[in-house]
């Protein structure tokens, strides 16, 4: 297995190695590792059916069922991230910075990616790091989120803040609206703990983090603004040109990421599988 990295900061290309064969204990070892060193790991040409997508997802965690999204019809584990060529001047699931469904108590631990079907050119997806993130804070920024936790809310899915039914997004990814469970505060801390690298990272993102704990809503927005600037530096980032047959796996707690949403008329399909951990530390 060779590993070389995509930028001086995060993400990194895996070559020598053939997902659709059985995983070792060494190669799925190898593989953590390098997910743990570089938040973001690619591998090309891989052209996994569904099978082996889930074999490379269970190397990472148990397999988790999400929330909000319906899934494919059979299959509840995976989801099918489409948008059709049709589907014109709509949103993209994913489409601003964000770390997967951090409302939750126990929110993703990372997920895998496989395309199917890509744009030639867009539809590209970026990553930044939060290890990098944490490491450069300004100490002003520093010492307000070290030891504090920061509330997260479900605000999309749920009753109070759901934007309306009828807002343009892709129709392709069925999403539930209406649950009062989103609507109520998760506390996570702002500042959390890799356990297996003991790296730390910031862990707040601009769709889910509304507040700082001891803080309004409204004293906390300036602040949450310069950490969201930071957390989102196209130095910390990584940008991911797709080909059908890549396959991708993340660190939801390490790292935001980003969909580009700049292929109008062309349609783009890949499978999502997540994975789960013990809550973020
Ligand atoms: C996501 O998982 O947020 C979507 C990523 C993508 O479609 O590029």
């Amino acid at each position: 297995m060779r590993v070389d990295r995509l930028t001086g900061f995060m993400g990194a290309e895996i070559s020598g190695v053939d997902l659709r064969q059985p995983i070792s204990d060494d190669l799925a070892q190898e593989l953590r590792a390098a997910l743990g060193a570089h938040q973001m790991i690619v591998l090309r040409d891989q052209h996994l059916d569904i099978a082996d997508q889930k074999r490379l997802t269970r190397v990472f965690g148990p397999i988790m069922r999400l929330p909000y999204v319906e899934p494919m019809a059979d299959d509840p584990e995976v989801i099918a991230v489409l948008k059709e060529a049709s589907e014109v001047n709509v949103g993209v699931f994913g489409g601003d910075w964000h770390s997967d469904f951090s409302f939750l108590p126990n929110p993703p631990a990372g997920s895998v990616l496989n395309a199917v079907e890509v744009p030639q050119v867009g539809g590209d997806t970026v990553w930044s790091s939060q290890v990098v993130a944490y490491d450069s804070l300004p100490a002003h920024l520093r010492e307000i989120v070290e030891g504090r936790m920061a509330i997260h809310l479900g605000a999309p899915y749920g009753v109070k803040h759901a934007p309306p039914m009828e807002e343009r997004s892709s129709g392709s990814i069925r999403m539930t609206r209406g649950d009062p469970e989103a609507d109520k505060e998760t506390f996570h801390p702002a500042v959390i703990t890799d356990p297996a690298t003991g790296r730390k990272a910031l862990f707040v993102n601009p769709i889910y983090t509304t507040r700082l704990d001891g803080m309004s809503v409204e004293e906390s927005a300036p602040i949450l603004a310069a950490l969201f600037k930071h957390a989102t530096k196209p130095d910390f980032s990584c940008r991911l040109r797709w080909n059908a047959g890549d396959v991708a796996v993340w660190d939801n707690r390490m790292s935001l990421h980003y969909a580009t949403n700049d292929y109008d008329g062309v349609r783009r399909l890949l499978y999502r599988t997540t994975f789960s951990a013990s809550a973020p530390q």
